[in-house]
């Protein structure tokens, strides 16, 4: 089973986009996929409730503070989580998980943000010996450009690899607000969209080293 958390100290900035996202394309490519909603605003949740059944399916459950693993037949889990996830709750999903998918966007106040975050998590025994991988994001940020740049460089210092930068589109409201995705959506204009997560779905599902 693939576990995955998104997670990041700040609200906003695209962890549940992130979560329904892979939600759908491993569901599109016939897993078995359930998304643990740990945020009070219940974003994926809503999601989910608005998406057509005419969709690959897409499950939910509901981790309780003792107990956050997912259901038995579940391939894929996913857990969308709130802003400022830390200490004792974030190391008991850490042990859960095998893979943290943090989005960061390329502005100073977020970069600020995710310091102490990435810090906190460095030190986590499953992170230092490798169980959990942690790949970020650059959200609503375009590859090439200064700001792109300046992520890169920041990330640099915490040796964790930026893996992919999705643009900044209103396909993505749109897609949070009406169950579906870019994934599932046959508008030629955003299949550039869809090529930007190519290195964030390779990392997911390449076998890690350790
Ligand atoms: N790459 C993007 N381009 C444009 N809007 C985005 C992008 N990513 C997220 N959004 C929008 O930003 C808002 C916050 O995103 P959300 O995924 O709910 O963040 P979080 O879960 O971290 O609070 C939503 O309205 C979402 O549609
Ligand atoms: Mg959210």
């Amino acid at each position: 089973m693939r576990k995955i958390l998104v997670a990041n100290p700040k609200g906003g900035c695209g962890k549940s986009t992130i979560a329904v996202h892979l939600a759908s394309w491993f569901a599109m490519n016939d897993e078995v996929v359930f998304i643990g909603d740990l945020d009070r605003q219940q974003s994926s949740r809503h999601w989910l409730d608005l998406r057509p059944p005419s969709q690959p399916k897409i499950h939910h459950w509901e981790p309780t503070d003792e107990l956050v693993a997912p259901p038995k037949g579940c391939s894929v889990a996913i857990f969308d989580t709130p802003a400022g996830l830390h200490g004792k709750r974030l190391k008991q999903l850490l042990g859960e998980v095998d893979r943290v998918i943090v989005p960061v966007s390329p502005s100073r106040f977020d970069m600020m943000a995710s310091r102490d975050f990435f810090e906190e998590l460095a030190q986590v025994k499953a992170v230092r010996k490798d169980r959990v991988g942690v790949g970020i994001v650059g959200m609503r940020v375009d590859a090439r450009t200064n700001s792109s740049r300046e992520l890169v460089d920041f990330l640099e210092q915490f040796e964790l690899p930026l893996l992919t930068c999705l643009r900044s589109t209103q396909r993505y409201v749109r897609a949070l607000e009406s169950g579906v995705t870019l994934f599932e959506s046959s508008d030629a204009a955003a299949a550039i969209d869809r090529l930007q997560w190519q290195p964030l779905l390779e990392w997911l599902v390449t076998r890690r080293a350790s």
